[in-house]
């Protein structure tokens, strides 16, 4: 059995305790972490005077953006994830996707998002050693550029859909600050790709939540069980089952 499980920044920040990272040491088989970050970028970006903008969701990076979000994510944010989960009782190495050739992004779409890539080749080979040696990988999203030797930022739900692909995992967990995908304060227990359109299309399905179930219905087809909630996921909660597309009722 192995689980990828992404932590949210939005988890980190609100709920990101002992208590949590204990659930999360304690689940059974494999465990490979990826994680975001998005709250504390957003802060050291305003420190510095670094605009913060959006775009349907994703981060736009430029200038010393892409600078900022690798120290505080490959840097600082790893490194706290690292040292919890080590206090929890689960020995980790904390890498990015630039580490191992682990990801290799192109740019998404310059001209909107600036230096924000989209993965397209994964190398699931430092995942198995740091596995194989009694450790669990904590990934973080930033990931390696083409010829040019500068990075990109990859939206971390994309980075984990596509570890998660990649090491051939039997479950990703998506825990965000939110018990599932919510429809008028109700949480939906399954979505599918038909259920995420009509969503979208209301436009109850916003922002960081959009991307993530674009990202999710992704995984799903390829057969992997994935969910998205909060961190009750970790101790057995459903939070919202994402399925390509819901199974025909069954006939009698
Ligand atoms: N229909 C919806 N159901 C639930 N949450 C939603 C919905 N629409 C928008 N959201 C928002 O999406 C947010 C979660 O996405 P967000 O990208 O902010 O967090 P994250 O992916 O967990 O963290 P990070 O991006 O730092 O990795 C929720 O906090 C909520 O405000
Ligand atoms: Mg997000």
């Amino acid at each position: 059995m192995l689980t990828v499980v992404k932590i949210g920044g939005a988890w980190l920040e609100a709920g990101g305790d002992a208590t949590a990272f204990r659930a999360l040491a304690d689940l059974p088989g494999e465990l490979v972490v990826v994680h975001g970050g998005g709250k504390e970028i957003s802060r050291w970006l305003e420190r510095a005077g670094v605009p913060v903008e959006w775009f349907e969701g994703l981060r736009v990076t430029r200038g010393d953006g892409l600078q900022l979000t690798a120290m505080v994510l490959s840097g600082w944010v790893n490194k706290r994830v690292v040292e919890a989960m080590d206090r929890a009782g689960r020995p980790a190495v904390g890498i990015s996707g630039e580490d191992g050739r682990l990801l290799r992004a192109e740019p998404l779409d310059q001209d909107r998002l600036g230096e924000v890539g989209r993965v397209v080749a994964v190398d699931p080979g430092v995942i198995r050693a740091l596995l194989a040696a009694g450790y669990s990988p904590v990934i973080s999203p930033v990931s390696a550029g083409g010829d040019g030797g500068r990075p990109f930022n990859v939206n971390a739900d994309e980075a984990a859909i596509h570890v998660a692909r990649g090491v051939e995992a039997n479950r990703l967990l998506l825990i965000s600050d939110v018990p599932g995908v919510l429809a008028e304060g109700e949480l939906l227990s399954e979505v599918d790709e038909a259920i995420a359109a009509e969503l979208a299309r209301r436009a109850v399905l916003l922002g960081g939540m959009r991307v993530k179930v674009e990202q999710a219905l992704e995984v799903a087809r390829t057969g992997v069980e994935v969910r998205i909630g909060d961190a009750s996921l970790l101790t057995g909660a459903p939070g919202t089952r994402i399925v390509a597309s819901s199974s025909p009722p069954a006939r009698h």
